[in-house]
């Protein structure tokens, strides 16, 4: 879909940040998701995007299968899916992603 930062994809899956919902590219890895909801915060995250720094450790669930204990992994290395639930994310996640996961300000009233 023209973004070469992108694998190709057809569709959008929706996921579940700390219980916030997104819809992000499919076929792509969870690092490169989070950056289509946060582009302005996670190319300057301290990310080595290889599997080697840690910073971007995750746990999740899915959707669907409420019996099974979240798990661990590194959202550089895993595909997201259609239903995956963040349910924590790392302190350098937690940083680059605190912008699109805090409640909307109640908006002023009109003076
Ligand atoms: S970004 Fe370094 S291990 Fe995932």
């Amino acid at each position: 879909m023209g973004n070469p930062l992108y694998r190709d994809y057809e569709k959008l899956v929706e996921i579940t940040i700390m219980g916030k919902k997104f819809q992000v590219p499919e076929k792509n890895i969870c690092l490169r998701a989070f950056q289509y909801v946060s582009p302005e915060t996670i190319p300057y995250g301290r990310f080595c995007w290889n599997q080697e720094c840690q910073l971007c450790r995750v746990v999740y669930a899915m959707a669907g299968q409420e019996g099974a204990p979240p798990r661990p992994i590194l959202a550089c290395k895993v595909l997201v899916a259609e239903g995956m639930q963040i349910v924590e994310l790392s302190d350098e996640l937690k940083w680059n992603l605190s912008g699109v996961l805090k409640p909307a300000e109640p908006r002023p009233p009109l003076e």
